[in-house]
């Protein structure tokens, strides 16, 4: 069982981790990847040159990585820790560039499993977003020119992680839900399949428990979110996610969606393989007045589908995980064109 081993969480945390980082390096060598979106809350807290606000508007590319690194190393000090605060893109951003810095090359030579021979710089993190997982797994997760595939490596594992409500307390509410089903997504498809064990059962299952308490009983308990974010996120980093990602996927890579939102739409056409969950999630929906996109499909060609079904074909271990080893058969093409004919 793969985790990452240093996680702080609760009020304060962000500023200790702030204090934490400088007790082990001097301000000069440590570099900041930070959300514009929270620019205004942490500047009093983040008192440095060193540090890079980041607007996101799409999910994150191989070429910005490659930016980035290029943008830190001209620095006259060596950076030896990275601090990342952000959603899920800004933190995959970190996460490869913390690989990058110490690996030849373009990022895009990376993307796939192990890659890297050398163990990146020290990556600290603090999520501005909660439900993505990122702060959790070894994935950097990026678009190059031609896929959409992660930097998958233990060396993109967070070095540390601090779980603070006082980041996440402002996200809009559309975010906040979409990002939230992902975690509660992560879930679902972490416990249903062959993969994993009994720790990624039962973190899944509390992170279910956590995101349903969450959405369906307005519990407002942000912490929660926090904490099922990061159980969800390890969950699946040691069993497998399923095929609303293997869906959504294309999804995300040929019309932008963003990856939330991206995986609602899927998995509210998925009743036949998740059942139970769907009808919750339908729940949650309604609870929090949020409705899904309608007749995406209308606007998508033959050809769009069936790019999309091989972008999610190439996705073998979670459709081992959810389908067994006859995977191929139970994930034809008219079982996906069919799910993407009803979006
Ligand atoms: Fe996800």
């Amino acid at each position: 069982m793969i985790q990452v081993q240093n996680v702080d969480i609760g009020k304060g945390s962000f500023q200790k981790g702030i204090e934490d980082i400088y007790k082990s390096y001097d301000l000069k060598s440590v570099f900041w990847i930070v959300d514009s979106a929270v620019k205004n809350k942490i500047k009093r807290f983040v008192k440095t040159k060193n540090i890079i606000f980041l607007e996101i508007r799409h999910e994150p590319s191989t070429d910005q990585v490659d930016d980035l690194v290029k943008f830190i190393k001209k620095n006259k000090y060596k950076i030896k820790c990275l601090g990342i605060i952000g959603g899920g893109s800004v933190i995959d951003l970190g996460k490869a560039v913390s690989v990058m810095l110490t690996n030849k090359g373009y990022a895009k030579d990376y993307q796939g499993w192990e890659i890297p021979k050398k163990k990146g710089i020290k990556k600290i993190i603090f999520p501005s977003l909660a439900g993505t997982g990122a702060e959790a797994t070894r994935s950097a997760v990026l678009n190059s020119e031609e896929k959409k595939q992660g930097i998958n490596s233990i060396f993109c594992l967070p070095d540390r992680v601090y779980l603070d409500s006082f980041l996440i307390n402002s996200v809009p509410k559309e975010i906040e839900f979409y990002t939230g089903m992902d975690c509660y997504i992560h879930s679902i498809e972490s416990l249903n399949g062959s993969f994993g064990n009994k720790l990624t059962k039962q973190y899944a299952s509390s992170a279910k428990s956590l995101c349903e308490n969450y959405f369906l009983n307005s519990s407002e308990n942000k912490e929660d979110l926090l904490t099922a974010s990061f159980l969800a996120g390890t969950a699946i980093m040691n069993s497998e996610v399923g095929v609303t990602h293997v869906l959504s996927y294309g999804l995300s890579f040929l019309f932008g969606v963003p990856h939330g939102k991206a995986n609602a739409i899927i998995f509210s056409k998925l009743k036949e393989v998740y059942g139970e969950p769907v009808d919750t999630f339908t729940k949650m929906l309604k609870k929090n007045s949020i409705k899904l996109p309608e007749n995406l499909a209308r606007d998508m060609s033959e050809k769009d589908f069936l790019k999309m079904y091989e972008i999610g074909k190439k996705m073998e271990n979670p459709l081992r995980h959810i389908f067994g080893n006859n995977w191929i058969s139970k994930f034809s093409e008219d079982f996906a064109l069919d799910i993407y004919k009803r979006i």
